[in-house]
């Protein structure tokens, strides 16, 4: 780990390996840094390393691709999938100017140029979520933790794929609560979701990337996409 001081912010450097379970030799590594002032503190949450693992374990079909990363904070999964060849977007909220900046810090930590990082916050039709091109993929990991949020991130998310009728939402979360359900929200909005179990891409081990983060959480991963 490396750790450097900024001129007003602590920074520490975590690596991620993500690595084939078999055959090929092939690895990526990303550094994600994190801050550690409690007042801006802004870290990799463990639906983020299980999200990149899916986006590795499915590289293939990314490359070329335009995928847009909505509250991405620090952003694994948005980095792996540049790293892998993607067209990215990163995003967080366009109240929380920190969070963007550690979009763009994680971007320069691991040469990325040219991502573009944009202020959309969940629930808002605003001139930026408009103009976004046409996406393949949006990611969000741990999007779904404040149920008070849970509309305004599936109102932005129904919003693109309208947008972009052949695109997915892949997402994962933390469980956290057996009593919160995005299904009433999903049938409002016309979406639709297949539940993808952790262990078809090698996800459900409490190491990951060379990162214990994911532990004991219980992380589920879903892909939502326009209802047919
Ligand atoms: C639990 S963190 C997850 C961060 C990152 N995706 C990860 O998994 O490591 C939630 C993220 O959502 C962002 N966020 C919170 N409220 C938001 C809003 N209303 N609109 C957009 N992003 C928001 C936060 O800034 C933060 O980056």
């Amino acid at each position: 780990m490396d750790k450097s001081t900024t001129s007003h912010l602590d920074v520490v450097l975590k690596s991620f390996t993500f690595e084939e379970s078999e055959g090929t030799q092939e690895s990526l590594t990303v550094s994600i840094p994190e801050v550690l002032d409690p007042q801006y503190g802004m870290y990799v949450w463990p639906s983020a390393v299980v999200l990149a693992q899916y986006v590795w374990t499915h590289r293939g079909e990314l490359v070329d691709k335009t995928v847009l990363e909505l509250g991405a904070g620090v952003s694994l999964p948005g980095v792996v999938a540049a790293r892998c060849g993607s067209s990215v977007i990163l995003s967080d909220s366009a109240r929380l100017p920190l969070s963007m900046e550690n979009c763009r810090r994680s971007c320069a930590a691991n040469g990325l140029e040219g991502v573009r990082v944009l202020g959309l916050t969940w629930g808002e039709i605003s001139p930026d979520l408009v103009f976004v091109p046409a996406l393949d993929v949006i990611l969000g990991s741990d999007v779904f933790y404040e149920p008070e949020d849970f509309e305004d991130v599936i109102v932005s998310v129904a919003f693109l794929l309208k947008k972009s009728p052949k695109a997915e939402f892949w997402t994962t979360y933390q469980e956290r609560s057996a009593d919160w359900s995005i299904e009433a929200l999903l049938h409002k909005w016309k979406l639709q979701c297949v539940s993808v179990p952790l262990p078809s891409f090698n996800a459900n081990v409490a190491q990951l990337a060379g990162s214990t983060l994911p532990g004991r959480h219980t992380v589920q991963m879903l892909i939502i996409s326009l209802g047919k």
